[in-house]
């Protein structure tokens, strides 16, 4: 039976947080949690976590379309398990991963070991840690741009820019108009005995938002067990001209972009010139 604190706390929680409101937790950075999230980046028979792996090898082509025979070098935000790090590294290229899941990074590195990859991974979160200083390629893909709120997309483009070599390029990906189409303001729950959320029993309350002016899609998870933790996911998705109009707002000269490669996903792919 739930007590009358812990419904009145449900009900604060189910309505529909104030844009960027936080949740009380972090999924990627949840022991428990981060094993699930490790598998789902490694099983190549799904997009859950990370792309598959051919749609990976489609991704890097186009990145590197222009620059095949050319050593770059390559920092990748929110690197995971290094999926693209340790291709890029295959390809000569000198590379540094970036992420703040403990889990994630150790696989990488034992990884890069274990095929005897020079790659230099770092634990840091991405908004706060000093990013190395003329990267030829920085990237942030699995459209985790749309989940910053626009103070911190301010923050990390600036960094980005500011890190970049005079000819460098940045590439990240977003969420497109088509991302509407999935949009549906929606509820569910689970009761599990263990699961994704926790490895014991746990009931989840599942709630989807969306801030039509905005552009922005909430995903809310209320994960209850001794305690009640919250778990948000904003995404923010954008025209194609807008998301070229913010990329050259923060100073970059040309932004290209791609429809086509992950349109499975509503999302388009860019490339923004210093
Ligand atoms: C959707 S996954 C994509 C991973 C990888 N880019 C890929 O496509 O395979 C997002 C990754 O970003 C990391 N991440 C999220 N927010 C971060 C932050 N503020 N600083 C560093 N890493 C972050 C997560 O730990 C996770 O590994």
């Amino acid at each position: 039976m739930l007590n009358k604190n812990t419904l009145k706390l449900i009900k604060k929680y189910s309505s529909k947080p104030v844009l960027y409101e936080k949740g009380t937790d972090m999924m990627w950075v949840d022991p428990y949690i981060q094993k699930h999230l490790l598998e789902a980046h490694l099983n190549p028979n799904h997009d859950a976590a990370s792309r598959k792996p051919e749609k990976i090898d489609q991704i890097i082509d186009w990145i590197l379309e222009d620059k095949q025979k050319i050593s770059l070098k390559y920092l990748d935000l929110g690197c995971g398990p290094g999926l693209y790090t340790s291709r890029m590294a295959r390809l000569g290229h000198a590379v540094t991963g970036l992420d703040f899941s403990n889990n994630s990074i150790n696989y990488a590195k034992n990884d890069a070991k274990e095929n005897q990859l020079k790659i230099d991974y770092i634990v840091g979160d991405y908004l706060e840690t000093e990013f190395k200083k003329d990267q030829d390629l920085i990237s942030l893909i699995y459209c985790d741009f749309g989940v910053l709120s626009q103070s911190e997309q301010q923050i990390i483009l600036k960094k980005i820019y500011n890190s970049l070599s005079v000819n460098g390029v940045f590439v990240m990906d977003a969420y497109n108009l088509d991302y509407v189409k999935e949009a549906n303001e929606k509820s569910s729950y689970e009761i599990e005995d263990s699961g994704f959320w926790r490895p014991h029993p746990y009931l989840a309350l599942n709630q989807a938002f969306h801030y039509q002016n905005e552009k922005v899609t909430l995903e809310q998870h209320i994960v209850i067990d001794h305690e009640i933790k919250i778990y948000r996911f904003y995404n923010h998705y954008y025209s194609n001209d807008e998301m070229v109009a913010l990329l050259k707002s923060v100073g970059f000269k040309n932004v290209i972009f791609n429809n086509d490669i992950v349109s499975n996903q509503f999302a388009t792919i860019y490339k923004a010139f210093k």
